[in-house]
C-alpha cells in the first residue's frame, strides 16, 4: 500500500512518475485483518433475536467454549402458576412443543436461503379462565438457547460456543404476557385468534413484543401456535452484513407452537431427547480413505490446535471433523475455504489452494450421509507435508528486538518492527523463511525493503507508545526515500517502502523465481509488519525471518514491482446529509489527518487517471467503481500479482490489453476478501513487452458494511478510508 508520508513534499502524482521508477521487490503474499467470524455473528444474532424471549443471568464462568458441542437436553425451570377461582392451569409439554427461528440468509456463492432452528427445552405455565378469557393469564415462559438445532451442526455449534462464551446462562424469558381479543367465553373444540403483548429480554435490552396466536382448547390440552417477528437491531445486533461468509436480514420470525396439559389430570413431561439427525446415512466416502486426505491436506495446517484457524474451529482428530460435517461441506462448497479468493478467469497461477471439485464433492457426499466415522473418534488428523517444500538457507537470522504483545481490547493489531540485517555491502536476498512465534495470534506478517534513512525513522518511532514497534494498518509509513525509487519521483507515495514478501499460515519457505532476488545496499533494512489477531488475552510474540542471500556481484536477476493505483469516489448513501457527506468537507478533513497528501493524492489519481468525480458517482446507489490504464514500464516476465482495496472493496481485476483480440485477464478477485489478500503467483511467468496496457479495475460496496461512518470516501490509508492498488512484480529482460 502506497501511503503519503508526513514529511513528503506536496507534490502531484504524474504518469512519469507513476511509471519511470517503479520500486523493485519481489513476491508478496498477504492476508489482512480477521474480524470475528461471521458464523458466531450469526449465529448470536439469530439466537438473540430469536430468543426475544431469553434473559442470560450469570451462571459460572465456562472457559473452555470452543468445544461446545456437548449440549445436555434438560428442560428449564419456569415460576409455576397457582389457579385462582374459575382458571386452569396449563403446564408446556416440551415433548409436544418446540420454538423456531427464521430469518433470511445468504451465504457467500449460494443463492439466498431461509435459516431456521428449533429447541424444545421450553418451560410456563398458563392459567385460563373459560368464563372470562380476558382475565386469563401467561406466567414467564424460558426457553433454553443452547439447545437450538438447525439443519446445519457448524452453525448450531457457533450458536453454543457464542452463547457458552458469553458466561452467561443460555436462558431467556418472555415476561408480562397479557392477553387480548379473546371472546366473553371459550368452547372446547374451536379455534380462536387472539394477540399476547409482553417483553422480550435478551442482549441486556428488553423489546415489547405482540404474539399472534392460534389456540384451541381440547377436552385434555390446550394447543396453540403463536408468531411475532422482532428486528435483531431493536436487540442491538445486526443486521449482519459482513464481506465474509453469511449475511442475514434484520428481521427474525420467531414461532411457538405449544401444546400445554394440565398437571392435575397427569405428570406433564419434563424430559426430552437429543435430537436425532434425520439425515439417511446410506453410502458415503469412507472418513478414513476419502475425506481425511482432503483435511490433512488442505485444512490441517491452519486448523490444528495452536495454528491460526484453531479459535475458530480445531482440526485435531476424526471426531472434531464429524462434529462440523454440515460445515465443513458449507464452507467449501462454497469457496470460503480454503482461503482462495483469485477466480479461474484469470492466467494460471501457480500453488493454488482451491480444492478440486471431486474433493469438493466428497466432502458434501460424506457431509450428507451425516458424517460418519469409520475411525475411531481420536483418531488424528494431522497436516501433510507439501511435497513441492523448497529448502531455503539460514544466511541471515532476523529477530524482533524484544517479545510484543497488544491486548485483547484491540483484537486486530497491525504492528510494525525494524529489522536489521547489517550487510555492510550489497547483498541480495534470493529466498526467506517466516518463523512465527505465537502461530495462534498471527493472521499474516509482510516484509518490507527499506532505506537506511527510513530505518533512523523507524527505530525512533518505534516504542513511543511504550511497547516495541508502532502501530501501522497499511504500511510502515516511514519518512524518507524509498530504497526502490531512488529519485523519490513520486514524492505524494514516499513512506512505504518495497513490499518485498509476506506469510500466511501454511506457507513453506519461499525463494524469488528464477535465480531472481531483491538488492539491498548497505544499511538498508527490513520492516516485519504483523496482523496479530487476539481471541484470548496475548501471550508475548517473537518472530524470526530469516534470509537466503547472495552478494551484490552474484548473478542474480533484480526483479522490479509495478504499482498502479486508481482514484477512489465512494460517495455517503443517497438521501444521506452527514456534513462530511460533501467532497469538498471530507477532503479538508483529510487534510487535517493526513496532512495536504490527504487530498492531493486523490487529485492526482483523478488527473493521472483521466477521471472525473462527477462522471465515477453519477448514478451512485451503493456500487462504485474505478479504473485506470497504465503502460507496462519495461519489458519482461510477470512473475506475481496482488490487488489491494480495504473493506469496502468488492471486486478487483488486472487486465493486459483490454478491448483488444490479445486481452488477458491477469487476476480476477471476484467477491474481494480484505482478510485473505494474497499475492498470486503466476503458473507461467507472462513475457510482457514495454508500453503493453494493464488496466486496473476496482468496485466497492457500501452494504458490505454499512456501518461506516457517514463520509465522503477517497483514496487514503486510514481504516475507513478506501484504496485500489495493485502491486506485480517483473523480472526484467536482459
Ligand atoms: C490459510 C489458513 C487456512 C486454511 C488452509 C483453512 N482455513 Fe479454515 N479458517 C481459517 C481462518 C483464519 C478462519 C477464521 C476466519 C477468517 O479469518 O477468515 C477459518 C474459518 C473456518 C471455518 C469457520 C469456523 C467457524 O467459525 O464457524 C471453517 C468451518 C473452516 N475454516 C474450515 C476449513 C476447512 C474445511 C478447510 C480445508 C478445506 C480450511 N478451513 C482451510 C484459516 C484457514
Amino acid at each position: 500500500m502506497t501511503e503519503p508520508s508526513g514529511e513528503a513534499e506536496p507534490a502531484q502524482p504524474d504518469e512519469t512518475a507513476v511509471e519511470a521508477d517503479p520500486p523493485r521487490g519481489g513476491t508478496v503474499r498477504r492476508a489482512l485483518r480477521s474480524p470475528l467470524l461471521r458464523w458466531g455473528a450469526v449465529a448470536l444474532a439469530v439466537v438473540v433475536a430469536a430468543g426475544g424471549w431469553w434473559v442470560w443471568s450469570q451462571v459460572e464462568p465456562i472457559v473452555s467454549a470452543v468445544h461446545a458441542s456437548d449440549v445436555s437436553y434438560v428442560v428449564p425451570d419456569a415460576p409455576r402458576l397457582v389457579a385462582r377461582p374459575g382458571e386452569t392451569v396449563y403446564r408446556i409439554d416440551p415433548t409436544q412443543s418446540k420454538v423456531t427461528y427464521a430469518v433470511d440468509e445468504k451465504i457467500v456463492g449460494q443463492s439466498a436461503g431461509r435459516a431456521s432452528g428449533s429447541t424444545q427445552g421450553i418451560a410456563g405455565d398458563l392459567a385460563l379462565n373459560r368464563e372470562a378469557p380476558s382475565t386469563s393469564r401467561v406466567g414467564e415462559i424460558v426457553v433454553d438457547v443452547a439447545q437450538l438445532h438447525s439443519d446445519n451442526n457448524l452453525r448450531d455449534a457457533r450458536i453454543r460456543q457464542d452463547f457458552l462464551e458469553s458466561r452467561e446462562q443460555p436462558l431467556a424469558r418472555f415476561t408480562g404476557g397479557a392477553v387480548a381479543g379473546l371472546p366473553a367465553s371459550i368452547t372446547e373444540g374451536q379455534s380462536y385468534r387472539f394477540t399476547i403483548d409482553g417483553d422480550l429480554e435478551a442482549h441486556g435490552r428488553t423489546v415489547p413484543v405482540s404474539w399472534t396466536v392460534d389456540a384451541t382448547l381440547q377436552p385434555d390440552r390446550l394447543e396453540g401456535s403463536a408468531t411475532t417477528v422482532v428486528k435483531m437491531s431493536d436487540l442491538g445486533i445486526g443486521p449482519i452484513s459482513l464481506a465474509g461468509l453469511v449475511s442475514t436480514g434484520d428481521d427474525v420470525t420467531l414461532t411457538m407452537d405449544l401444546v400445554a396439559l394440565d398437571p392435575s389430570k397427569g405428570r406433564v413431561p419434563d424430559q426430552i431427547a437429543a435430537p436425532v439427525s434425520t439425515r439417511a446415512s446410506g453410502s458415503a466416502p469412507s472418513f478414513e480413505h476419502d475425506v481425511a486426505p482432503i483435511l490433512a491436506g488442505n485444512c490441517a495446517s491452519c486448523h490444528a490446535s495452536g495454528q491460526v484457524g484453531s479459535a475458530h474451529w480445531q482440526l485435531d482428530t476424526a471426531a472434531d471433523a464429524a462434529r462440523i460435517s454440515d460445515g465443513i461441506a458449507t464452507v467449501t462448497a462454497s469457496g470460503y475455504m480454503p482461503p482462495w479468493p483469485a477466480s479461474d478467469l484469470g492466467v494460471p497461477l501457480a500453488h493454488s489452494k482451491k480444492l478440486s471439485q471431486q474433493d469438493i464433492d466428497t466432502l458434501v457426499a460424506w457431509s450428507r450421509a451425516g458424517g460418519p466415522l469409520d475411525v475411531a473418534d481420536d483418531t488424528p488428523v494431522v497436516a501433510t507435508a507439501n511435497p513441492d517444500a523448497v529448502q531455503v538457507r539460514h544466511d541471515v537470522t532476523l529477530e524482533m528486538t524484544e517479545p510484543y504483545a497488544g491486548s485483547l481490547g484491540s483484537p486486530n493489531d497491525y504492528r510494525c518492527f525494524v529489522l536489521d540485517p547489517g550487510f555492510s555491502q550489497p547483498t541480495y536476498v534470493t529466498g526467506y523463511e517466516v518463523t512465527p512465534g505465537v502461530r495462534e495470534e498471527i493472521h499474516h506478517v509482510q516484509i518490507f525493503h527499506i532505506s537506511a534513512e527510513q530505518a533512523a525513522d523507524g527505530r525512533t518511532r518505534s516504542g513511543a507508545d511504550g511497547s516495541p514497534g508502532w502501530s501501522c494498518y497499511g504500511s510502515p509509513s516511514l519518512s524518507g526515500r524509498d530504497p526502490e525509487r531512488p529519485g523519490g519521483k513520486l514524492r505524494g507515495f514516499t513512506g512505504q517502502g518495497g513490499l518485498i514478501a509476506g506469510w500466511v499460515p501454511g506457507q513453506d519457505p519461499s525463494v524469488y523465481p528464477d535465480g531472481s532476488g531483491i538488492l539491498f545496499q548497505p544499511g538498508d533494512a527490513l520492516v516485519l509488519q504483523v496482523h496479530y489477531h487476539y481471541e484470548h488475552d496475548p501471550t508475548p510474540d517473537r518472530t524470526t525471518v530469516a534470509l537466503q542471500t547472495e552478494t551484490g556481484t552474484a548473478a542474480v536477476k533484480p526483479i522490479d514491482i509495478i504499482n498502479p493505483l486508481a482514484p477512489v469516489e465512494i460517495p455517503c448513501m443517497p438521501g444521506d446529509t452527514a456534513p462530511l457527506c460533501d467532497r469538498g468537507a471530507a477532503l479538508a478533513d483529510n487534510v487535517r489527518l493526513y496532512g495536504t497528501t490527504g487530498a492531493l493524492i486523490e487529485t492526482g489519481l483523478l488527473r493521472l487517471c483521466g477521471q472525473l468525480p462527477e462522471l465515477m458517482t453519477a448514478g451512485f446507489t451503493g456500487v462504485a467503481s474505478s479504473t485506470c490504464d497504465y503502460e507496462v514500464p519495461e519489458s519482461g516476465r510477470i512473475v506475481a500479482a496482488m490487488g489491494h482495496m480495504h473493506t469496502l472493496g468488492k471486486t478487483f481485476r488486472l487486465t493486459l490489453d483490454p478491448g483488444t483480440d490479445r486481452q488477458q485477464v491477469l487476476l480476477d478477485i471476484p467477491e474481494w476478501d480484505f482478510d485473505w489478500q494474497m499475492n498470486y503467483a503466476l503458473e507461467t511467468p507472462l513475457h510482457v513487452e514495454k508500453g503493453q496496457t494493464i488496466r486496473m479495475t476496482c468496485t466497492w460496496d457500501r452494504s458490505i458494511d454499512p456501518n461506516r461512518p457517514s463520509k465522503y470516501i477517497v483514496f487514503a490509508e486510514g481504516t475507513e478510508d478506501e484504496m485500489c492498488f495493485s502491486t506485480y512484480a517483473i523480472i526484467p529482460d536482459g
